[in-house]
This record gives C-alpha cells, structure tokens and sequence, in this order.
C-alpha cells in the first residue's frame, strides 16, 4: 500500500506498476477528509490517494470484506434486511426482494470518508503528518489476519504500529527521525507494549562498514 497525494499518485502509479508489475495493481482508493478551507483559486483539494498492490495476482490474496451503513434512501426503500437480486427466465435482473435476514450493509467501495486528526483528538501526538486510525484499521482490517507481519517502512507517528497493537497483528516500523521513533515507543507503550527495538546505520555507511 502506498499513499500519495494527487500531485504525485499518478507517476509513483506507473513507477509502482513497472516495480511490481501492472497486474498486481488492485486498488486506488480515494481518501477524502474534511478541513478547514484554503484560501486557493482552485477547488479545494480534499483527498489523497492510496494504491494497493498484491503479491500474486492469480491466487486468492488476503482480503476481508468490510461495510459500510446502508445509505438512508436504502433503508427508506428496502428497509434493513439483506437484497436478493432475482433474475427472471430470460436471465434479465427483476427488482430484488428483501430478506427477513439483517444486511451486514453497503460493501465498503474505494472512497473513503474518514476525518483527518482534529488538533483537539485524543489520538493526536503532535507529528505533523499524522494519519487517522480509523484510515489504518480499515486496511489492516481488510489486508490483513489476526497474528500476520505489517511493515511500515515510513512508520511516522507509529499510527499502523498502534492500529496492529489493537487489532492483534504483529508490525515493523521503520523511520529516520528519531521524533517519529520516540512517538511511536510512547504510543506502543501505553497500548501496554514493550517495543523490540534495532539501530541500521545509514545505507552509505553500512557499505563501508560492511567493506572495512
Ligand atoms: C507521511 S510520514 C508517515 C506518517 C505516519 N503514517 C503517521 O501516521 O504518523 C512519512 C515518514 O517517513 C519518514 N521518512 C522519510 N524518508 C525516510 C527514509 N528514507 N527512511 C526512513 N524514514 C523516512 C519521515 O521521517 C516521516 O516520519
């Protein structure tokens, strides 16, 4: 998963293609926030972009299904109880009939509506490029089971480490800033977790140590 924004998803969309192949692209999602309105010439820009790729295309990959509420004009026609599509004789699509069984709701599409971090949020530390949990759960939740390995090479605040503390996945984080790092070791911490920490020497200099 890679998140951008639109001035850039384009390009690392073709980079990503040419590094993973473009038959493991599986989604573009839409992130969309509210915030406080710029002062711009322009349409305010309020989403970013997220592309998800898979390992194997060709075999079943892990995916759970989420949903959403069933939209209100649904509920008004339908009311709650799961659809069933129903086809006629010549295999044309009738007006579905409702069942008395409840409706798990709307399954979740590619545009997500999730607030950005409010400055009054308890979930708040203060780094500036904080993600909302709710954003990360929705993928951990979606990508991944119960006991797997997350990654995050870019980790920040620690917003994915906390996210798998909670929902029982075991993660990595990496980051260069040792504020990110800090953050991140509190956070883990007051999820009652000890963070197994390792140092790794910049790349240039690992080289020359390795060579020395
Ligand atoms: C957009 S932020 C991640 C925010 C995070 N998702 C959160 O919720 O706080 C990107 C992070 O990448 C880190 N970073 C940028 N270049 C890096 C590099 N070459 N190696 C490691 N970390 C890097 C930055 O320090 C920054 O914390």
């Amino acid at each position: 998963m890679l998140h951008v924004d639109p001035k850039t998803s384009h390009y690392a969309k073709v980079l990503c293609d040419e590094i993973f192949g473009s038959r493991c692209f599986a989604s573009e999602i839409i992130w969309r926030y509210r915030r406080w309105p710029a002062k711009t010439n322009n349409f305010q820009r309020v989403h970013d972009v997220l592309l998800r790729y898979v390992r194997e295309p060709d075999r079943p990959h892990r995916f759970r299904q989420l949903y959403e509420p069933l939209a209100e004009s649904t509920r008004a026609t339908w009311g709650s109880g799961r659809q069933r599509a129903v086809i006629d004789a010549n295999g044309r699509r009738r007006r579905s009939s409702t069942t008395a069984e409840p409706s798990p709701g709307t399954p979740l599409g590619d545009v997500w509506d999730i607030s950005i971090v409010a400055p009054v949020a308890r979930e708040r530390t203060g780094y500036p490029t904080q993600k909302p949990e709710a954003l990360l759960e929705r993928l951990v939740e979606a990508c991944t089971y119960p006991g797997d390995l997350v990654l995050d090479p870019y980790c920040g605040s620690g917003t994915t480490l906390a996210v798998c503390a909670r929902l029982g996945r075991d993660a990595i984080g990496i980051d260069r800033s040792p504020l990110a790092l800090e953050i991140t070791r509190e956070r883990l911490r007051a999820l009652g977790r000890e963070p197994q920490e390792e140092r790794f020497l910049p790349a240039e200099r690992t080289k020359r140590a390795r060579v020395a």
